[in-house]
């Protein structure tokens, strides 16, 4: 039996889900690698060295198989003999290439769908006649040529799943990786246990003996700034810096004036007594001025991101430092449409954000490959406060990216009031480790209200409340009514402002997280 660790690789086409795919193979203790499609050749013979490669996944993506001349690509895939899974773009691709029929769907399928399973084979061993499975496509597969079978299909497609009748080669129009496809995680299994054969011998191995490597490697001896905000990932970014360079690292915690109430104290103090360099700087009103009569999302995200970019700098020329370290982790990267093909859906702050024109020699990013379940993994064996590992993700504009509209003081201190008193309420119920986030929203919306007696016209304040694995996709929560009334009963009581209260009852997709 071979050493080496078995391995899936994961082609990405551009998918907002393709890293969806390798994070859940990673779960099941199989090695998986994202490889974009246009360096495969070197990759995958690299890959080989290093593992045991026991089948490719090809990933959903943006375009059309016409669009793209990926013919050839596919090809080279199909030449290693490898067993071959293709999802949604993927399942598309295996399709064209092989000469079937793929074209713009009559109606297209967006959402829950149910399958009818034809041949429970191979991916589709032990499944329903129907199941719950989740698309998100426009172009359909029609036909396949006579060497492949046709395993599902759905009301609008008529091959919604397919086989090559004696290679071990399939293709799903659905998306398992996605918690919507309620066996999609079977279907995983049976590719990578039982069609590929693989064997579960990885462990995220030592992440933090390699990390504090690297670190130590791209920093060149020199000195490096870290930008702070005391959530999970800037602080777990911290304490690997901080272990790999000691006091070459300074920490700088920005308050921008939109964190949550009662955080710049709670970051101060915490970081404060870790023994690192730590310094503390006070912007809020050279922010505030700045987003002065600014409304659009991505304009603030972007004002945001340069501001925050000129404190640094501004300390890093003080302290002489020549790299920035960032807590950027891998679904940030993807939503920021870091992968040429991918769609970008939102500049995360600290990311796409950045001006091009950096005073940094270089910007270091320990995390950039990891998902958030994977960060506290990471941080419960840096041992950092529980306080810090079981916080919420918070985003790095802040409360700035839950007020829709121009910022003012005046929505500030709303959104800050409604936000605690989600927090107290969401605590004291006991539903807090359910959730990934719960926060409250300013939106630009005014209503009639009445207040003691007399009209009021005021704000509407809307809640928002998730369960996600890692923030790629995401459920409303299910809060008890008797929450939401104490809830909405104390923000209106306590922001004389505030006429309204409504609950987000949107999934992600086709919402995402934050509202801007
Ligand atoms: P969305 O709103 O895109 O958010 O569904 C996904 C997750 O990312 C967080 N988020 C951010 N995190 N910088 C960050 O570090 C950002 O600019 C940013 N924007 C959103 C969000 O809170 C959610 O957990």
């Amino acid at each position: 039996m071979s050493a080496k660790t078995d391995a899936i690789i994961v082609v990405d086409f551009g998918g907002q889900y393709a890293h969806l795919i390798g994070r859940r193979i990673r779960d099941f203790n199989v090695y998986s690698e994202i490889v974009p499609y246009d360096v495969l050749s070197d990759e995958i013979a690299g890959l080989r060295e290093r593992f045991l490669v026991k089948g490719i996944i090809l990933s959903g993506g943006p375009s059309s198989v016409y669009k793209e001349d990926t013919v050839e690509k596919v090809n080279q895939i199909f030449d290693l003999g490898l067993p071959i899974l293709g999802i949604c773009y993927g399942h598309q691709l295996i399709a064209h290439v092989s000469g079937g029929k793929v074209k713009a769907a009559a109606k297209k399928e967006y959402g829950i769908t149910i399958a009818t399973i034809d041949r429970p084979l191979g991916v589709l061993r032990g499944l329903n006649k129907r199941e719950k499975v989740w698309m998100s496509h426009s172009d359909t597969v029609y036909s396949v040529p006579p060497e492949y079978l046709v395993l599902a299909h759905t009301e609008n497609c008529p091959v919604a799943a397919l086989k090559h009748r004696e290679k071990p080669i399939f293709g799903l129009q659905w998306h398992p990786e996605v918690t919507h496809t309620e066996n999609g995680e079977k279907m995983l299994r049976n590719f990578i246990f039982e069609v590929c054969g693989c064997r579960a011998n990885w462990r995220m191995g030592d992440f933090v003996k390699n990390s504090v490597k690297e670190i130590r490697q791209q920093s060149r001896g020199k000195k490096c700034i870290i930008a702070l905000s005391g959530g999970i990932d800037s602080s777990v970014a911290t304490a690997l810096a901080a272990k790999a360079i000691g006091k070459r690292l300074t920490a700088v915690f920005v308050d921008h004036g939109f964190m949550r109430e009662g955080e710049p104290e709670f970051v101060r103090k915490t970081f404060g007594k870790m023994g690192i360099n730590f310094i503390s700087v006070d912007a809020r009103k050279r922010f505030l001025l700045r987003l002065k009569g600014v409304t659009d999302p991505e304009e603030k995200r972007k004002i945001i991101g340069e501001e925050f970019i000129k404190v640094f700098e501004e300390i890093a020329r003080k302290v002489g430092a020549d790299y920035l370290i960032q807590g950027t982790i891998y679904p940030d990267r993807i939503e920021s449409g870091f992968r040429r093909r991918s769609e970008k859906i939102k500049t995360h702050h600290n990311v796409a954000g950045l001006p091009t024109k950096m005073e940094f020699k270089g910007i270091i990013e320990p995390l950039r490959d990891l998902y958030k379940d994977e960060v506290r993994k990471v941080a419960e064996k840096l041992k950092l406060p529980q306080a810090i590992v079981r916080r919420q993700p918070f985003p790095g504009p802040g409360l700035a990216v839950r007020i829709t509209g121009e910022i003012t003081p005046e929505k500030i201190k709303i959104v800050k009031t409604s936000d605690r008193i989600v927090r107290e309420e969401i605590e004291r119920s006991g539903l807090k480790d359910r959730l990934w986030q719960y926060f409250a929203v300013l939106t630009e919306t005014k209503s009639t209200g009445v207040k003691g007696d007399a009209r009021a016209y005021g704000y509407t304040v809307a809640i928002r409340a998730v369960e996600s694995r890692e923030a790629m996709t995401a459920n409303f929560a299910r809060i008890p009514y008797e929450v939401l009334e104490r809830i909405s009963t104390r923000i209106t009581n306590e922001n004389p402002g505030v006429t309204r209260v409504v609950y987000d009852i949107t999934h992600k997709p086709p919402a995402t997280i934050e509202w801007e």
